[in-house]
């Protein structure tokens, strides 16, 4: 195993933007719209979630091939396609992404709308055509249905808008973070599981219900914090770190858990998640030796910010 997540993310960075990059450039379709794809996606962005399964996938001693990084990079097509819409005038209304300005702004949002569309589109088509074990292409086409749509991410970008101009409880604002924004890095967790079941017999095996109990704790624990971070960066950093506009939340009227819990309290639950997080991994550990949590431990880490 790599030695520590840094190393493990300049590696596989490279090796997921040439997997993108080379799924779209080979597409036989008019160049505007191919531009506009790809244009988003190379803006760079963390990777996050192809990331993810990769850690999960490395940490149970599985090989990445060819085949697993296109596999994982699906995720990251609906991600970015869900970025380029999150950004339309009819939505958040930004400018800026991933450093750059976002799609629309120079694409029109004709455009932008169809290059999110084709994104969307592209990812269950990558699942299809380069998963050799059939039954393995399905169950994640399944998945990545249910966390993508109007039970998962689409739903919580509803509940996200209805939310706008309002001070939403507590249940309701944790409710709209794990659908549009935890249920993708619910399934970047969970469909490393799957492939592990589907293509290694063996080491498969070890993943029984105890054990992906704990990984799916760790996977919503995960998803929650990452939304937390996301609103209180909004506030503490810069357009120029975050590479989007600063403040937005506050423009839009966003429910955040900052608006509702202060600074402070969105810090504390951004620990409590990770801490929960963290012990989840540390029992799949215990109970299975095979298992390494240390890149899963350190990435979790990763979303911690500095104390107030
Ligand atoms: C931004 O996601 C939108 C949220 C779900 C918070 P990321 O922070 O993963 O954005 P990129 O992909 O790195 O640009
Ligand atoms: C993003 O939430 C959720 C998505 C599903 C795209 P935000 O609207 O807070 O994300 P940013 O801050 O624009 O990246
Ligand atoms: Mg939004
Ligand atoms: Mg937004
Ligand atoms: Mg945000």
């Amino acid at each position: 195993m790599k030695q520590t997540l840094t190393d493990f993310q300049n590696h596989y960075r490279l090796l997921i933007d040439q997997t993108l990059f080379k799924l779209v450039k080979t597409l036989k379709t008019p160049k505007l719209l191919k531009d506009a794809m790809i244009y988003s996606l190379t803006a760079g962005g963390k990777r996050t979630r192809p990331m993810l399964t990769l850690a999960v996938l490395t940490s149970l001693n599985q090989k990445i091939n060819e085949e697993i990084l296109k596999m994982v990079s699906a995720v990251e097509l609906i991600h970015t396609y869900s970025l380029i819409h999150d950004d339309l005038p009819a939505m958040d209304n930004d400018d800026f992404r991933r450093g750059k300005l976002t799609n629309h702004k120079v694409y029109g949002e004709g455009m932008a709308i169809l290059a999110g569309d084709a994104l969307l589109t592209l990812a269950f088509q990558v699942l299809t055509q380069n998963t050799s074990n059939e039954k393995l292409g399905f169950e994640l086409v399944k998945l990545l249905a249910k966390v993508a749509g109007a039970i998962g991410m689409v739903g919580g970008q509803v509940l996200d808008i209805q939310g706008e101009g309002q001070r939403l409880p507590i249940e309701q604002m944790q409710k709209m973070h794990h659908l549009k924004t935890g249920a993708l890095l619910f399934y970047a967790v969970e469909s490393g599981l799957l492939i592990m079941q589907f293509l290694d017999q063996k080491q498969g095996k070890v993943i029984n219900e105890q054990i992906k109990k704990h990984f799916l704790i760790y996977a919503e624990s995960f998803g929650l914090a990452f939304q937390i971070r996301d609103d209180i960066l909004d506030i503490t950093k810069t357009t120029e770190e975050l590479g989007k506009t600063a403040g937005k939340d506050i423009a839009m009227e966003k429910s955040t858990y900052p608006l509702l819990l202060g600074l402070t309290g969105a810090k504390d639950a951004l620990i409590q998640e990770i801490t929960k997080a963290s012990e989840a991994i540390a029992s799949v550990e215990k109970t299975q030796p095979i298992f390494n949590s240390k890149l899963l431990q350190q990435f979790v880490q990763t979303l911690k910010v500095e104390a107030t």
